[in-house]
């Protein structure tokens, strides 16, 4: 099965492209093997200079722990630990002392709204302030690509449009790269370029705001 066959992209630093297409496209498949999860039988894969695909095995696990923060349909926070343990564990993985680390993730609470709820279960918390949560975890350590697959898929109208305008406005700020898989063409209007996927292909890049211009 050839999931992906004939992707051609250049991502922009600092821009917001989504990845649109029908389910079963190869979307998944294309962002984990920019994120190091998959590897391609061919072609190339390039991030931050770094030769994704023939990176070790050691120095993929760094790549995804340094450079990149990943936010997901279905939040994926660990179900026995607290929204602040939650967002703190990108820092503890790097071996950051707990408590910085739970200093750290206290600050990126506050950035995303939710400071009121770090002491709270998942299992406490609405689909939008998990996902909220979810995007402090992506952020705090800093990653200059941030990967989101379906981040609204699983939201209202309303709070999928508060998630997009947060991703969008604390990524402006620290001038990270944002990928965005979607399908939902209610938050079309946040990318700076959508790149529309079908059977595999990219069929061609669509630029919504043409601003940002630095390979
Ligand atoms: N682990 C897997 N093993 C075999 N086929 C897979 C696997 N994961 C995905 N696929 C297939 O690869 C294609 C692309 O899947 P995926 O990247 O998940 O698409 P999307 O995210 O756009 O829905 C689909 O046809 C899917 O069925
Ligand atoms: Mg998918």
């Amino acid at each position: 099965m050839h999931a992906l066959r004939g992707v051609d992209l250049d991502v922009y630093r600092a821009e917001l492209m989504m990845i649109v297409g029908p389910s079963g496209c190869g979307k998944t498949t294309f962002v984990s093997i920019v994120s190091a999860l998959m590897e391609p039988d061919g072609g190339v894969c390039e991030v931050f200079g770094h030769d994704v695909p023939h990176l070790s095995e050691k120095a993929k696990t760094l790549f995804r722990r340094y450079d990149i923060g990943f936010v997901f349909q279905a939040f994926n926070l660990l179900p026995a630990l607290t929204a602040q343990e939650n967002v703190a564990v990108p820092l503890l993985v790097q071996g950051i002392a707990r408590k910085e680390a739970m200093k750290r993730a206290a600050e990126a609470l506050v950035s995303v709204g939710q400071s009121d709820r770090h002491g709270a279960l998942p299992s406490q918390l609405s689909g939008g302030q998990k996902q909220r949560v979810a995007i402090a975890r992506a952020m705090v350590h800093r990653p200059k690509l941030i990967i989101c697959d379906e981040p609204t898929s699983n939201l209202d109208h309303a709070t999928g449009h508060m998630v997009m305008e947060l991703l969008k406005n604390l990524t402006e700020k620290s001038g990270t790269t944002l990928i965005v898989v979607t399908h939902d063409n209610r938050i079309f209007d946040f990318a700076d370029r959508i790149a529309h996927m079908d059977d595999g292909r990219i069929l061609n890049v669509e630029i919504i705001h043409p601003k940002k211009r630095n390979p």
